[in-house]
Order: structure tokens, then sequence, then C-alpha cells
């Protein structure tokens, strides 16, 4: 699916560090929320890789987006996977924040940023899991899977775990 025509209290936009758009997920989400996106991720000067701010959707049916920045995947030895469980359980601690009910996911770092599509996806599935057990809010987490590969993998990692 696109992300961008979800109806949803947040979506996750896998971003970089400087928060400036660029293509992937990002790109789209700055296209369908319109320039204010840009204006808005400006005056938060920056992201932290592992971290996540928030903006209002604008123009996008979601009320807010989450900006989260995923790494770099060098090999797996450079402290990526804490990196990205940070990531999503830091994306999640926004929406539980401002009320979320339903948050939206993006395969973040699996695109431009070349983490392995079932390390990251065992992971996503992880902490969300983890989170929904511990956590009011958000009440539901939606994986959006933009090809099969990403659909593929996400149905594999949630039925090991059914
Ligand atoms: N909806 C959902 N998923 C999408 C969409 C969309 N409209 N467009 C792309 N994707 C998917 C990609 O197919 C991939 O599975 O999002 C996943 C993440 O890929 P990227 O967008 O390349 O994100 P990432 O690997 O985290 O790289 C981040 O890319 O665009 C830049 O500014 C961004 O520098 C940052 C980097």
């Amino acid at each position: 699916g696109d992300i961008t025509t979800l109806e949803v209290g947040a979506v996750v936009n896998a971003a970089n560090k400087q928060l400036k758009r660029g293509g992937g997920v990002d790109g789209a989400i700055h296209k369908a929320a319109g320039p204010e996106l840009q204006a808005a991720c400006d005056e938060l000067g920056g992201c932290p890789t592992g971290q996540a701010v928030v903006t209002p959707g604008f123009n996008l049916p979601a009320a807010y987006v989450i900006h989260t920045v995923g790494p770099v995947y060098h090999g797996g030895d450079r402290n990526e996977d804490s990196l990205l469980e940070s990531a999503y359980r830091n994306s999640l601690r926004q929406a539980e924040y401002h009320g979320v009910r339903t948050v939206a996911f993006p395969a973040i770092s699996t695109g431009v940023y070349g983490y392995p599509l079932s390390r990251a996806t065992h992971i996503a599935v992880g902490i969300a899991r983890q989170w929904l057990r511990e956590h009011d809010r958000p009440e539901k987490v939606i994986f959006c899977a933009f090809d099969a590969a990403t659909k593929a993998a996400y149905q594999a990692e949630l039925s090991d775990e059914a």
C-alpha cells in the first residue's frame, strides 16, 4: 500500500537526520502533505538516528507525521539493530504521547538505507508486539508494505509468531 493514503492517527516517515525531503516514502509523504510539512520540519532542526519527532499531517488524511531516522546499514556490526529498535520504540512513544490509536509504519531503513528486509521486519514486529502488550496507546499498528517482497517479509514474520 501507499502510506500517504491511510486514514490513521499517525503515519511514520523514514526521514533523514536533517529532516530534508528525500525520495522514497519521505518524498511521497512530503508530496502528499504539501510544502507546510518541510516548513514544520525546518523548525525542528533535525533528528538524531534512532529518535523520532512529530509534525501535523497537513494535507494528509493522517493527523500527524512521526518522523523517525533509521540507521544506514553497514553490515550489521555498527549498532544498527539497536538503533532500528529505538526508531520503532521512539515512534510508538510519540504516538502514545499524542493519544494516537492507530499508527502506520513503512519498512524503515529497508530502502535507500540498505537494511536487509527480514532482519528489519523481525525488529519491527518484535518491538510492536512488545509495545502493544505493555501500553494502551496506540491500540493498533499497521505495517504498510509498498511492494510484494516487503509484504512477504512481514507475512513470514507475523506467521512465525502466530
Ligand atoms: N508508502 C509506503 N512505503 C513506501 C512508499 C509509500 N508511498 N514509498 C516507498 N516506500 C517504502 C520503500 O519501498 C521501502 O520499503 O518505504 C521503505 C523504506 O524505504 P526508503 O523510503 O528508501 O527509506 P530508508 O531506507 O529508511 O531511507 C531513508 O531515504 O528518502 C530518503 O530522506 C530519506 O534520507 C532518507 C532515506
